[in-house]
């Protein structure tokens, strides 16, 4: 029996890790940052998948018998190969999940104009995972993307509730509705951006929804284990939370604190 382990680039997954640990407070949880390596979003396809791959062997070392890729841009670009060809030759019993599946089978509950708005990273938005995945899903919705490069430097240097950041999100956000104006549902396709939700709400037009994916991931999370009990069963239960970082632990305490509003304690790991 062992953890779920759950991985970011950064300290974005922690929003991930949070909307879990509410609802399903039970288990014990690794956190795993590449802090050193982050942002993951304007690197290549190769890179994001060496780095991922490393990350989930480490978890899976560490005891994890389910690994939650807590970012989209590594769901984005590593998630099929590593489900496609790392486990079925490495680790068989072992399974990686990720962010983009879910959130895209939530939206056709919560758009009525069927027109959808993506924020992400820019290797999100290049990969067109949210595009192809919603429109398999739900036939007939309009997606558009929009990449805000700026948006997980801000979070990640503690500038995302200064004033400076409110030029990059408006930008965003004007660029994104000035391609489709019937969307009325914006994914934050990039698991930093909830830091940033005071300032999206601001600039978007009050009857767009937006939609943070900690609660739905969790959600989802739930209901994959309930139909999956062989998976439960290995899953330990102390209500434990770890958390490990690739960069230094005083800077990982003082962020990670921000995003949980609680205090923890990190430890440094190589990958
Ligand atoms: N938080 C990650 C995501 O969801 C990526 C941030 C980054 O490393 O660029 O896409």
């Amino acid at each position: 029996m062992g953890p779920i382990g759950i991985f970011d680039s950064g300290f974005g997954g922690l929003t991930i890790l949070d909307g879990i640990r509410k609802r399903m407070p039970q288990y014990d949880y690794v956190y795993l940052g590449d802090n050193a390596r982050a942002p993951y979003g304007t690197r290549s396809f190769d890179v994001v998948y060496e780095f991922t791959l490393q990350a989930v062997k480490k978890l899976f070392e560490i005891g994890c018998p389910l690994v939650i890729l807590g970012c989209n841009t590594a769901s984005a670009k590593a998630l099929r190969t590593i489900q496609q060809s790392y486990l079925p030759a490495n680790a068989p019993d072992n399974r990686v999940l990720g962010v983009i599946r879910p959130t895209a089978e939530v939206v056709g509950k919560l758009s009525v104009t069927r027109h959808v708005g993506v924020l992400a990273t820019e290797g999100t938005i290049r990969s067109d995972s949210y595009k192809m995945e919603i429109e398999k899903l739900h036939p007939g919705m309009t997606v558009v993307g929009q990449a805000c490069p700026m948006w997980v430097p801000l979070v990640e240097n503690n500038e995302y509730d200064k004033p400076g950041a409110d030029y990059f999100v408006k930008d965003g956000i004007d660029k994104l509705l000035a391609q489709d104006s019937l969307v009325d549902t914006i994914i934050l396709g990039c698991t930093h951006y909830p830091l940033l939700l005071d300032k999206i709400r601001l600039y978007c037009p009050e009857n767009i929804q937006l939609v943070p994916q900690g609660k739905y991931i969790a959600e989802s999370l739930e209901d994959y284990l309930s139909r999956h009990t062989d998976m439960d069963m290995r899953l330990s239960k102390g209500g434990t939370c770890k958390y490990y970082t690739t960069e230094s632990t005083d800077k990982f305490t003082e962020s990670a604190s921000i995003f949980l509003h609680d205090k923890v304690e990190s430890e440094r790991i190589t990958l």
